[in-house]
């Protein structure tokens, strides 16, 4: 039994309430929440006690199903508004991340063109698509290890940043799923894992689920990225996705685009890996792209045992930044690997 048996996000076995690990208590404890009202359901997105885009959509779209199991409607229309108001309101939760709102989308047009079913046959199709949202997530993230594996060797050395790994999804991953695909095949690589400041989700998270793997796992602090890849300990940089341009601008956590500057210096090959429900077809570019700010004492108290900067100094707390698509070697996706230019790429994979 390892961190690996857990899953980060199902729904429960009677279901009736959403499970989920709570990703905030790793390394340290293993701890299963069962939540049911919607406002718990929010806060744990927006805490991130479920993170990772796929796993914030899973979550969302299970949230969505167990409020339109308590909506006691008198009409199609008065259950429509009420599924309507929650859509918004967990979509408020997180706004940088695209796959909330997909699955929350994709979970209300189910109810959107069921005008001529009843209320019980809506809430069971809701139920059938939150649980297919998860199912496919699996299978995405399986074929995107399937992908990315072509593009690296056993005994590769691999930077990752932040957790885009089977705690961020349903199961295997994006930026890791080719490393535990690799790994059921007996082969073995080095990740250099960025401890991620300011939330830790590489210290705590990636490390731990690649350990638990068997993968020669070393950690880094953020800063020591460019000193690893100028000693040529790296073949490939893998990251995970929160939201793509249709011209492949890539949106991810604070601290990626960096990563492929220096990418680019060294000359090593600079990868983002997610399904297409992170890709948004509907901007052109990173620049429309909403970046989450965040609480200051993240910064400034999380994870210390005392306050680590002085009261009162200002701080900046953006959670996510934007890479260039030139700087991105390949997209890779449950449909292959997109290579630039990626407005051409993209679009054919849509297509
Ligand atoms: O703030 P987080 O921890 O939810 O940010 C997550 C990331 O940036 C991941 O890299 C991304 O969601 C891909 S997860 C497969």
């Amino acid at each position: 039994m390892n961190i690996l048996t857990y899953e980060s996000v199902s729904l429960d076995e009677n279901e009736t309430s959403l499970k989920i690990l709570d990703q905030t208590k790793l390394p340290n404890t293993i701890e299963i929440l069962n939540l049911t009202d919607i406002h718990d359901i929010w806060n744990a997105i927006y805490t991130l006690q479920v993170r990772g885009a796929p796993a914030i959509g899973i979550a969302a779209a299970f949230g969505l199903y167990l409020e339109a199991l308590r909506l006691d409607a008198e009409d199609y229309f008065a259950f429509m508004a009420g599924l309507e108001k929650a859509r918004y309101y967990l979509n408020s939760a997180r706004p940088t991340a695209v796959n909330l709102s997909w699955a929350l989308n994709r979970m209300y047009r189910v109810a959107e063109v069921s005008k001529d079913r009843s209320i019980p046959e809506i809430k069971e199709l809701l139920r059938l698509e939150a649980l297919a949202i998860k199912s496919e997530d699996t299978e995405m993230c399986r074929r995107i290890g399937e992908h990315g594996l072509t593009l690296i060797h056993d005994g590769a050395g691999i930077l990752t940043h932040c957790n885009a790994g089977q705690l961020a999804t349903s199961k295997y991953g994006t930026a890791l799923a080719p490393i535990h695909l690799g790994r059921e095949r007996g082969m073995n690589f080095h990740v250099y894992c960025d401890e991620t400041r300011p939330l830790l989700q590489g210290a705590r998270l990636t490390s731990f689920e690649l350990m638990a793997d068997g993968v020669d796992t070393i950690l880094i602090c953020d800063n020591m990225a460019s000193q690893v890849m100028k000693e040529g300990k790296v073949d490939a940089i893998f990251v995970g996705c929160d939201r793509v341009a249709a011209n492949g601008d890539s949106c991810n956590k604070i601290g990626t685009s960096g990563l492929a500057v220096l990418a680019k210096y060294y000359g090593i090959p600079f990868y983002v890996l997610g399904p297409t429900s992170t890709i948004d077809m509907s901007i052109k570019t990173g620049a429309e792209i909403v970046i989450e700010q965040r609480k200051p004492e993240e910064v400034t108290e999380m994870w210390y045992a005392q306050r680590m900067a002085p009261d009162g100094v200002k701080v900046y707390n953006p959670a996510f930044d934007v890479t260039d698509n030139e700087l991105i070697a390949g997209i890779v996706t449950e449909h292959g690997i997109a290579r630039p230019p990626y407005s051409e790429s993209l679009r054919k994979i849509f297509a």
